[in-house]
């Protein structure tokens, strides 16, 4: 069993409601609990950055999965990784809203105050995400 790490970013293709989004956010917990997938959503109402850990062929089954998803377009992959061990193991899928995404984290991630993956590394964008990850509540898998 092979364990890897996926992290893309995506930008939104309509007006996005709070309904919306918890509505992708809870399903995918369902569903990455069945598959074993855990990883963590960001969103700011016009950038997604996600991460998928799990083992190979459900993290490449579920991002193809996401890739024909009609709400987002423009998806870039950002890294992929065989890993050794999870880092976003207390989550099926946490999420950190645009509120979580405080200006000075993302200007030493990126250069700038705006959420916008397009301008990090991937190298970055894990970083940040591991940053992030210290303000999500845990136990919400
Ligand atoms: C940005 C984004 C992230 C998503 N993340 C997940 C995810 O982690 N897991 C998941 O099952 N579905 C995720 N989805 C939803 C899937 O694209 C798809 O709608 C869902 O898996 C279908 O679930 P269902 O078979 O229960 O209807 C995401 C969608 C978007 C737009």
């Amino acid at each position: 069993m092979f364990l890897v790490r996926l992290i893309y970013t995506s930008q939104v293709t309509g007006e996005f409601s709070k309904d919306d989004i918890e509505q992708i956010i809870s399903s995918a917990k369902e569903n990455n609990r069945r598959a074993g997938i855990t990883g963590l959503l960001c969103f700011n109402r016009k950038y997604f950055l996600q991460v998928l850990e799990g083992t190979r062929t459900q993290v490449n089954a579920l991002y193809h999965h996401i890739l024909q998803d009609s709400r987002h377009t423009q998806v870039i992959l950002l890294s992929y990784h065989e890993i050794t061990q999870r880092e976003f193991d207390q989550w099926h899928m946490a999420y950190v809203p645009e509120a979580g995404l405080r200006s000075e984290v993302c200007q030493r991630y990126s250069g700038s105050k705006e959420f916008n993956p397009l301008l990090m590394l991937g190298d970055s964008c894990l970083k940040l995400l591991l940053e992030l990850r210290g303000a999500v509540p845990q136990a919400t898998l």
